[in-house]
Formats: structure tokens, C-alpha cells, sequence
């Protein structure tokens, strides 16, 4: 069995996780600092979002030097320690490839114009009709060039062009550069955008809805700006420069759209839960969409409930479903990936008061709150993003205490290699999600503010609320995890 098969990784958003120079950023002497919070949540990896030279348009997702740490996080030696103390520890370290697009401001956008993708505008205006994810045209015009260059995300992302083999020699190079400094694997950054239709046509009106919040607001069908012909290929570039790393792709598409993907990747997130309201028959419905996808001889979805794109769960969700939403994510067969504070249930907040993120996602990267007082503990200096409300909830409050979010989701992740293989839908109440994992566990969640019957006759070994279970009912927004 490899190691992540039902692995918990650990998302550090490195900007906020913790600073230890004080100049209100997190770093990655900062995230060495805390691995033994990390340890002690039990992760077995931790994934730092990009930690690489940037210009900063997209936080780090426009790369300026794919093979060297920003000094603002620190250094290469720097990244060497923290990798061998998170291994000493039992930590896998996984870092975030973007293979799709470059920041304009790395040298190849200049220097090799070849890496990308080009076109001639049509009546005055961009080439075809693709949408940024961001909003607006995916085509910005270059003035030196003379023609338009695609961008998926910002127009200081620049697409690459996968069509080209310098590229995939290129990215090839950095995968491996990354691998000899001993990393376990990749989260592979909007991999679905690796590939276009190559006679760039438009994208048609969408017939059907997307299933997945995007950009336009679903009035187009992405079926040529993206999952483009000859993914395959590139997908097998990307698996053979990394051996046998273990690669996450975030392909946001629906279920059905993976199994190309997973050909190649070991795993990819399940968007559709993620994005699921909190209601039992949908949540039921994106779980088996996940579940249905991994066959005998095929790896299955990696469950994912927030990360530092989108409204935590308790934001989202409540703050009253944290902890059902815990359960529920903790108890998923396959890797999960637990978004760092969320750990502590904690809420979105009002981002910065002059927007830093151009797209509105400040509000989800406010800093982990470790320590109940004004800074959270996370910086000495005036922290980039204000924490939201350290005084209610920081990991030093919730250690030892046996009703926070925090020892609840440490008993969860403790409990996940006793959960037998597979899991079993359960009929239920319209308004409970309940399933088996393999014979040894039932896992039932009340999504309503009702008393609702548990289909389980054993004492719960995990429940979420103290006297959740009353005369084989289960409480409003409470979750248990019984013996089968
Ligand atoms: C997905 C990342 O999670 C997001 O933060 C980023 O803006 C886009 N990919 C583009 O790299
Ligand atoms: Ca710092």
C-alpha cells in the first residue's frame, strides 16, 4: 500500500500560516517552526502552496522562477531543513506545481515568446470568445508582439504551450529539480487547462450546467478552452519526469471528466462535494460520484472541503455544521486534504481593507490563529491579513479541550487507518447522511435541526456533541461514528 492512500495532508497557505521575522507574513522557518502543531493534528504530509519567486498578481501562482524559494518565505537551504525535519517527524512534504501558466514577468515570456500561446485577434478584438476564471476575456494584447496572448487566470498569468516540447522539457526539468531535494509528490495546479482546443475555437453556449461554479456563470460550455485533445501525452510527460511522487491534480471538473486524468495522476480533488450545499440528498450524491470513480485497476477522488480559494466550511456551511462537516470529511475513503485553521473551525474574515487578491479570496487566507491574544501569535509585526477572532478560537485554547474542533478532528485522523475499506451508502432519514466503511464503522451525520433516528445500534465511538444520542435519536447539526 502506498502512503497516501488514506493519507491526511496538511494545506499551509505559507503567507499565513506563521511569521518568524516579523514582517507580517508567514515563512517557511515559520512553518518548521510549527510542524509539531501539524504532527499533533496527525497529518501524515503537508502541502505549502507555491513557495516560488512571484511578482505576487496571483500570491504566488505567477511563478517568476519555477527552481528557487521567494525571499519573502526564505531560501532553498531554508526549504532543505524544513523537508528533513518534516520527514524526521514522519511528514510527507508535497509542493504545488503550476505547469499551466508562467507570471509575464518570467524570463521565457520574453525570451522564448515560442512557450506560448499566441493568436491574431478577430474584428478588432480578443480571438475567440474564452473567459478568464477570474472574469473578462482570457486574451490580454501584447503590444511588442502584436497579437494576443491566452491567460486562463490573470493576465499576468501567461499560458503555457503544452503543444511544444521545450515546454514539457522544460517543466520536466523543474519537476526533477524539486524531486532531487527529496519532496514526496505534487498538487498539480489547474491541470485541466493544460490542454486547449489547438484551432482555438470558441467555446459553444452551454447546453447543460456545468456542475461546478465558473467563471460566466455557467453561460458557456468549457468544452474548448479546456480538457483540450492530447492530455494523455502531456499528463504522461508530467508522471514520467516524477517517478513515482505522488501527484494530486486539481482538475476542476465534474467526476466524469477525471478518469483521463487519473490515468496518469494518483488522485484528483472531488470539486463536487466541495462545492455541495449542506444538504443530505447532495451530499450523498457527490460522495458516490467520487466513490463510483475508483475501479479496481483506477485510483479514486481525493476528498477536499475548502481551501484558499473559496468560503471556509464554517462560513459556507455555519459554523454550527463544523464539526458534522469534520466527521464527514474524515471518515471519506482515499486521501483527504484538510485546508490549514480549519483544523480550529475557523470562520472567513473581511480581507484586507484595501483588496489585495484582485478575485475577493483575501477573506479565506486570514492567519492560523495559535494563541488567544490581538496578533494570534502568528506574527510580532502588523500581519498582512488582520487574524478574525483569535479570542474565540486558537489552537492553545483548544488543546485538551475534548469538545473543540481541533481535538475532534485529532480523534478523527487518528481513527482513519482503523476504517475498514469501502464505503456503503445507508438509507436513512431524507436528512441524514449515513454510510458503512467496510464492517467496522457506521458514520452518520444529521444535516437538519432535527432529532433524527441513528441507523446504528452500538455506542458511539466519536460524537460531536456531549448527549448527542437520546433514545436512538441523533441531535440538530451532530455527527457520530459507531461501531458497526
Ligand atoms: C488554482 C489555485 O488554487 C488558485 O489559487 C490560482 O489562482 C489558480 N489555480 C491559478 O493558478
Ligand atoms: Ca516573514
Amino acid at each position: 500500500m502506498t502512503w497516501w492512500a488514506d493519507a491526511t495532508v496538511y494545506q499551509v497557505y505559507p503567507r499565513s500560516f506563521q511569521d518568524t521575522n516579523g514582517d507580517g507574513v508567514g515563512d517557511l522557518a515559520g512553518v518548521r517552526r510549527r510542524l509539531g502543531h501539524i504532527a499533533r493534528v496527525g497529518a501524515d504530509a503537508v502541502w505549502l502552496s507555491p513557495i516560488y519567486p512571484s511578482p505576487g498578481a496571483d500570491l504566488g501562482y505567477d511563478i517568476s522562477d519555477y527552481t528557487a524559494v521567494d525571499p519573502l518565505f526564505g531560501t532553498l537551504e531554508e526549504f532543505d531543513r524544513l523537508v528533513d525535519d518534516a520527514h524526521a517527524l514522519n511528514i510527507r512534504v508535497l509542493l504545488d506545481l503550476v505547469p499551466c501558466h508562467t507570471s509575464t514577468a518570467h524570463p521565457w515570456f520574453k525570451e522564448r515568446p515560442g512557450f506560448y500561446i499566441w493568436a491574431e485577434g478577430r474584428d478588432g478584438g480578443p480571438p475567440n470568445n474564452w473567459l478568464s476564471a477570474f472574469g473578462g476575456p482570457a486574451w490580454s494584447y501584447d503590444p511588442g508582439q502584436g497579437r494576443w496572448y491566452l491567460h486562463s487566470f490573470y493576465p499576468e498569468q501567461a499560458d503555457l504551450d503544452w503543444r511544444n516540447p521545450e515546454v514539457v522539457a522544460a517543466v520536466q526539468d523543474v519537476i526533477r529539480f524539486w524531486a532531487a531535494r527529496g519532496i514526496d509528490g505534487f498538487r498539480v495546479d489547474a491541470i485541466d487547462r493544460l490542454m486547449k482546443d489547438p484551432q482555438l475555437r470558441d467555446d459553444p453556449p452551454a447546453a447543460v450546467p456545468f456542475g461546478l461554479p465558473v467563471e460566466g456563470g455557467g453561460t458557456l460550455a468549457l468544452t474548448n478552452s479546456r480538457n483540450g485533445p492530447g492530455i494523455g501525452k502531456a499528463l504522461a510527460a508530467i508522471r514520467a519526469a516524477a517517478g513515482d511522487l505522488f501527484l494530486a491534480g486539481e482538475v476542476y471538473l465534474p467526476a466524469d471528466a477525471h478518469p483521463s486524468f487519473l490515468e496518469h495522476l494518483d488522485t484528483t480533488f472531488a470539486f463536487e462535494l466541495f462545492h455541495a450545499p449542506w444538504e443530505a440528498a447532495a451530499l450523498r450524491q457527490a460522495i458516490e460520484r467520487g466513490i463510483e470513480l475508483a475501479t479496481p485497476t483506477r485510483r479514486g477522488p481525493a476528498w477536499v472541503l475548502s481551501n484558499h480559494d473559496f468560503p471556509r466550511v464554517a462560513t459556507r456551511w455555519g459554523a454550527q455544521h463544523a464539526r458534522a462537516a469534520a466527521v464527514l470529511l474524515l471518515t471519506l475513503p482515499g486521501p483527504v486534504f484538510v485546508y490549514q485553521g480549519e483544523e480550529l473551525g475557523q470562520l472567513d474574515g473581511p480581507g484586507a481593507e484595501r483588496p489585495i487578491d484582485r478575485a475577493g479570496r483575501d477573506a479565506h487566507r486570514h492567519p492560523v490563529q495559535w494563541d488567544p491574544e490581538p496578533r494570534a501569535g502568528f506574527t510580532d509585526g502588523i500581519p498582512w491579513l488582520e487574524p478574525v477572532d483569535p479570542l474565540e478560537r486558537s489552537v492553545a485554547v483548544q488543546t485538551g479541550d475534548p469538545l473543540s474542533v481541533l481535538e475532534l478532528t485529532r480523534a478523527l485522523i487518528a481513527l482513519r487507518p482503523h476504517l475498514e475499506p469501502g464505503l456503503l451508502m445507508l438509507e436513512t432519514e431524507p436528512g441524514l447522511v449515513a454510510f458503512a466503511r467496510g464492517e467496522s464503522h457506521v458514520v452518520v451525520v444529521n444535516t437538519t435541526a432535527a432529532w433524527l433516528p441513528v441507523p446504528a445500534a452500538a455506542e458511539p465511538l466519536i460524537l460531536t456533541a456531549p448527549g448527542g444520542v437520546r433514545d436512538g435519536r441523533l441531535a440538530p447539526n451532530a455527527a457520530a461514528i459507531c461501531p458497526a
